[in-house]
């Protein structure tokens, strides 16, 4: 049997909802777009979604929008994807690392206390593997020392805390259509927002700072546009807004797949000691984009080894994270050191992410557990 790490789950339905899309004359901007931007709304229950090429767009445009540049500082975990902190590298603003909880993998709400000084502007939160963060204390922080919070949720499409939905608590949310995600579009992404000053800008921002895009030129008969400011190229095509849309009407599906396999897995991992299986609060939901399990020191292998094991059985694994202060670009950059971020560095030989993905079937998860011990 060979199980690979994840693979997405594309449908028939999916390919044709492709190419009717070639049959349109904007191919860029339509009405796919449109509708997937609506669609995402209403699940999210954000007033604005803005489709974007991906999430380091949504966490770029959003840290742009908000103003944030040299001299600024914002928070973000070291547990986490260089994407997150790249947002604010991109903007020259400074990125300051916090450590993460030893149980969720989650920025630590006290963490971000001690982390905060008089430049500190904002918070991008990471929901790992599609648990929420401690919202209620982080967004209680923020409001004291008037921080804006940025979620990024490429883990987090349908994930909630305390009933409410990742990226409606931000003032943006940025999710991820990476092949590995909830829903893919091959490469594309999402900002939702119920700011209309920020949507505004980031819409303007990711067409080039255009006030007028050529589509509503062309319908009203005028030429005229203005350059409002430096923007970019970050749009999200009609042919990917097509498969996106196509994929969003089974999100709940592959969700409840998900928590099922996720069952399955702990049900028989609880039982190998030596293993640790994700830990859950119950004031939110987990999703398990991720399903992230602890390798102690009372089982008979290392991590490594563990994942040469499952290598030479063709079963694919990956490790999320290593921390990013240990990252060769923000390591010579900050000079952090490793004793600053205690759980992140005990983490970083212990997590070990195993296959998940919708289609995954019930021996699958079987044969994989059936490795493990
Ligand atoms: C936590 C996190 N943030 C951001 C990203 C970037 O997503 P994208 O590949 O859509 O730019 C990823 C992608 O894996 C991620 O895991």
């Amino acid at each position: 049997m060979k199980i690979p790490y994840f693979t997405p789950w594309l449908t028939k339905e999916d390919g044709k909802n492709i190419l009717k899309t070639l049959n349109q004359r904007w191919l860029t901007n339509g009405p796919n777009l449109k509708k997937f931007e609506n669609k995402f709304c209403s699940l999210i229950g954000s007033k604005f979604a803005i489709g974007v090429g991906s999430a380091t767009h949504a966490l770029h445009l959003s840290v742009k929008s908000l103003g944030i540049g040299p001299g600024d500082e914002v928070i973000v975990p070291t547990f986490t994807f260089a994407a997150t902190a790249n947002a604010v590298e991109y903007c020259g603003a400074k990125t300051i690392f916090a450590d993460v909880e030893q149980d969720t993998f989650n920025i630590s709400p006290k963490e971000i206390q001690r982390k905060i000084t008089k430049k500190t502007k904002a918070i991008i939160v990471v929901h790992y593997g599609g648990q929420a963060c401690d919202m209620d204390k982080i967004i209680s922080i923020s409001k004291k020392r008037g921080l804006k919070i940025i979620e990024d949720c490429a883990h987090a499409l349908g994930s909630t805390f305390k009933n409410k939905k990742c990226g409606s608590m931000g003032i943006t949310g940025c999710f991820s259509f990476y092949p590995t995600k909830i829903i893919t579009t091959g490469e594309g992404g999402m900002v939702t927002s119920s700011n209309s000053r920020i949507s505004h800008k980031i819409c303007m921002l990711k067409s080039q700072g255009m006030n007028v895009l050529p589509s509503e030129r062309e319908k009203k008969g005028k030429w005229r546009y203005d350059i409002e400011d430096l923007g970019f190229n970050y749009r999200l095509d009609e042919i990917r807004a097509a498969l996106g849309l196509s994929q969003f009407r089974r999100v709940k599906e592959i969700n409840r797949r998900r928590i099922n396999i996720a069952k399955k897995y702990n049900s028989l991992i609880k039982k190998i000691p030596g293993l640790s299986i994700p830990a859950t609060k119950s004031d939110r939901n987990h999703i398990y984009h991720l399903y992230s399990i602890k390798i102690e020191k009372n089982y008979n292998l290392t991590r490594d080894q563990l994942i040469q094991k499952l290598h030479k059985n063709n079963i694919g694994t990956s490790v999320q994270y290593y921390p990013l202060h240990l990252m060769s670009y923000f390591e010579k950059k900050y000079h952090y050191k490793k004793l600053q971020f205690p759980n992140a560095n005990i983490l970083k030989d212990k997590i070990l992410c195993l296959p998940i993905f919708p289609t995954m079937t019930e021996k699958q998860v079987k044969f994989v557990v059936s490795k493990l011990s």
